[in-house]
């Protein structure tokens, strides 16, 4: 039986991406690790194709869990997720950010008495409506380890009560992420060509996020309100759609307004350069704020609240709703404003920090096993 250091526990698109540096940062370091793929993301366009561009090692234990109601997909993942860790017997699992397989993967681990370490921790948009809200805050209340991106996030914690010593700020796995592949996608990636683009004169659009397209008023009136924006700056708008938004496309029977092109998902490369290059993004996606941010790209959001207020804070960010008259308002606040702001997500070192914290770095066999006695795992307080 192969015994894994660790197990990273992921199953969507944005968990792939940001856990990869940390992924990397261990086999860097000699660090056994396993992914184990809930499979709650399948798609190629929104699965395989992050593994080969971000330099993963395939998944050797994909779950096949695939969409279901949340209860039952979340309640499938626990089981299997735990009956994985059973076999391999991981120091730590690690869980990034707020989907159900981050709920499975902490709940799993804590059920076995694993250290459980929690990537992008301590966000909170308080709206219990989301279903990531309910993810967060429970994942963050069971781990052993709660890496922060910024002091913000920290403060929410000890607000909660969590113990200071399970605290690291760390910053945000994105800016790793963009650091090592930021400019590789500049080279490597057609996009603007592609879809007949130039650089500042056009828009992009992401939204997925159930309380937005699976209500069919909630997404007309978003696209309405892009469109209109669209119009009145005269470009186009390019919506790479996520499979949810598209099934409720078809379902609602929705015409998308001509401004707005759909094209499908993106690779990692392909979006970081649309990203850079539009002239200001719209979207309703936790991490698209998080990535205009960093790239100096001012952004709408279309939602009323965000667990990422500190984009807000420093002038990347407005948060618009899904009016079209908010949306129009907010699209004329922010165009323009490029990278005027200071970014608040770390320096592009979070992963290191991660595994330093953890103390798991050169792990020989020897080591290994001396450390698998709980509670013998070493933890700092590094900030920065
Ligand atoms: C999930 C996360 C959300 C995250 C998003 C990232 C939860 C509760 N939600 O939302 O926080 O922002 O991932 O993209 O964990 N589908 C496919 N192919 C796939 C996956 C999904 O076609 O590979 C379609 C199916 O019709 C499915 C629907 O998309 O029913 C929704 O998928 P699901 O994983 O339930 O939620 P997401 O909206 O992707
Ligand atoms: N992304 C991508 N292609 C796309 C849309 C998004 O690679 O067509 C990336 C984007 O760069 C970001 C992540 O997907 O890193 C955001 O994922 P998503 O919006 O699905 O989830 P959220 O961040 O809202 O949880």
């Amino acid at each position: 039986m192969v015994e894994y250091s660790v197990s990273f526990v992921l199953g969507t698109r944005p968990e792939i991406i940001k856990t990869a540096p940390v992924v990397l940062e261990c086999a860097r370091r000699g660090v056994q690790a396993e992914i184990i793929h809930t499979g709650q993301h399948y798609s190629e366009r929104l699965d395989e194709v992050f593994f080969e561009q971000l330099g993963l090692p395939p998944s050797s234990c994909n779950l096949q869990v695939g969409s279901k109601p949340h209860g039952e997909q979340t309640g499938e993942m626990l089981r299997k997720v735990e009956q994985r860790l059973l076999e391999t017997e991981p120091e730590v699992v690690f869980v990034q950010g707020d989907t159900n397989s981050t709920l499975a993967g902490g709940l799993a681990g804590s059920k076995l008495d694993t250290e459980v370490a929690h990537i992008e921790a301590g966000l909170r948009s308080f709206d219990r409506e989301m279903p990531e809200e309910t993810n967060r805050i429970l994942v963050d209340h069971l781990a052993d380890y709660l890496f922060t991106p910024t002091e913000s996030a920290a403060a929410e914690l000890r607000r909660e009560n969590i113990p200071e010593s399970r605290i690291t700020v760390t910053g945000n796995t994105v800016v790793d992420a963009i650091e090592r592949y930021g400019k590789v996608a500049v080279i490597e990636s057609d996009v603007l060509d592609r879809l007949d683009l130039e650089s500042g004169e056009f828009c992009l659009l992401t939204a997925h996020r159930s309380e937005n397209v699976d209500d069919r008023k909630r997404f007309q009136s978003l696209l309405g309100g892009v469109d209109r924006y669209a119009r009145r700056i005269d470009v186009d708008i390019i919506y790479p759609v996520h499979p949810r938004a598209r099934k409720q496309i078809e379902v609602f029977g929705i015409t998308v307004p001509e401004t707005i092109r759909l094209v499908e998902p993106l690779d990692f490369f392909d979006f970081l350069c649309l990203e850079n290059e539009a002239r200001l993004v719209f979207t309703d996606s936790g991490g698209v704020q998080e990535e205009t941010c960093i790239l100096g790209t001012p952004c709408v959001t279309l939602r009323y609240n965000t667990e990422r207020p500190e984009t807000v804070h420093v002038g990347a960010n407005c948060i618009a709703g899904v009016s079209p008259s908010e949306i129009v308002l907010a699209g004329e606040q922010m165009d323009g404003k490029r990278g005027n702001w200071e970014m608040p997500f770390g320096d592009g070192r979070a992963s290191e920090r991660i595994l330093d914290t953890l103390a798991l770095e050169d792990a020989s066999a020897s080591e290994v096993e001396g450390r698998h006695r709980r509670g013998q795992l070493v933890s700092s307080e590094k900030q920065y």
